[in-house]
């Protein structure tokens, strides 16, 4: 039997959706909000009480019909993520779990060289052992149920293409969650096929995943109240994509059957014409592999933003260098 295949998305209606790194207006909140379109009931879980309660009441607002519930959870503590399932069971009886979107990350962007040995556990540990902890919490329930479920694991299109300088910590978190998911895959295809498997490779969409990386981490410290803790705001890419087109573009990569769900800047899910392009940098890795030869010739050149990167470049970062240079010459 074949593991991949499409999706009746109105299978999904009546059933819960849940989301870890919910609690901030990114991915994770389109990723809620298009759940709940469908009927869809909704679990938002992140690291603050203050965000998932906020967010729960954001969504509830938007979709009455539903039913909404906000849990504080670390992907990092097993036991965090098998208090929230017994929540779950407890505040939807008889209802069975239809999707599960692993979606929580950090990033913290300085070269290897100025990067703390704590930004990289914490990178590993949320992005990586995170994503594990999730699937050990919710897969064997989706695999008892029987019925069709979806798992999706958010890497990155940099977890696709070469290392570039600057997030190295972040760009291997995601390299491990796509080799994570394929191994997945791989151990349930047999055992398990009513799981529809997917990994999210997002190009650039709306967050504020830089500020809620430093926040989390001055919470982490003592520096910030948890309490205190309000929605980081977004970054400001006129080109980015906004977080409910993108979640429609995750959705339809599920309804299609697509394992590789690169979420790519591109009509109609965004209204301009200047794409990411990521397929043609996930192509230019396959071809340096093919040669045994790594292309390194982008650190020699300062790049579209000012900084030399192999994957900040491509239509998007063109325009975008464009318009920033007409505003500084005022045009
Ligand atoms: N925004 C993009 O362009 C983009 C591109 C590629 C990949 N991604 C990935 O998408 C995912 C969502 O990021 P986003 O950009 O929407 O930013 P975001 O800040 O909205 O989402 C990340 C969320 O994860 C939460 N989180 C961090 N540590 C956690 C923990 N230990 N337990 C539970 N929650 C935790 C944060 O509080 C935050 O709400 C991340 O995995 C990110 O790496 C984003």
């Amino acid at each position: 039997m074949e593991q991949q295949g499409g999706l009746d998305l109105s299978s999904m209606q009546d059933k819960i959706a849940i989301v870890t790194g919910a609690g901030n207006h990114g991915i994770g909140w389109g990723l809620c909000q298009h759940s709940a379109s469908l009927g869809m009931h909704v679990v938002l879980l992140d690291l603050h009480e203050s965000l998932v309660k906020q967010a729960e009441q954001e969504l509830l607002a938007l979709y009455p019909d539903i039913q909404c519930l906000g849990l504080k959870c670390d992907v990092t503590v097993p036991e965090e993520l098998a208090a929230c399932l017994v929540e779950i069971q407890k505040r939807f009886p008889g209802k069975s779990i239809g999707a599960v979107f692993a979606n929580a990350g950090v990033i913290f962007n300085h070269t290897i060289l100025r990067s703390t040995v704590e930004e990289w556990m914490t990178t590993l540990n949320v992005n990586v052992v995170g994503v594990v902890n999730t699937i050990q919490a919710f897969v064997p329930v989706l695999q008892s149920q029987g019925t069709p479920a979806i798992f999706s694991a958010t890497a990155s299109v940099g977890g696709l293409v070469r290392g570039d300088g600057g997030a190295a910590s972040y760009q291997a978190s995601k390299h491990a969650v796509v080799a994570l998911m394929e191994a997945l895959s791989f151990e349930l295809a047999v055992k398990s096929p009513n799981i529809h498997m997917h990994v999210l490779c997002p190009c650039i969409v709306q967050s504020g995943l830089m500020r809620t990386s430093k926040l989390n981490q001055r919470v982490k410290a003592g520096e910030v109240n948890q309490a205190d803790v309000e929605p980081t705001q977004l970054s400001r890419n006129d080109l980015a994509m906004a977080t409910e087109r993108h979640a429609e573009q995750v959705f339809d990569h599920i309804a299609e059957g697509n394992f590789y769900m690169i979420t790519d800047n591109v009509r109609p899910y965004v209204d301009h014409d200047f794409p990411f392009d990521g397929m043609s940098i996930v192509r230019e890795r396959y071809e340096n592999i093919q040669t045994l030869k790594l292309d390194n010739s982008d650190a020699f050149n300062p790049g579209t933003t000012g900084i030399p990167s192999a994957i900040l470049k491509g239509p998007m970062f063109e325009e975008l260098k464009r318009r920033s240079q007409a505003r500084k010459s005022g045009k």
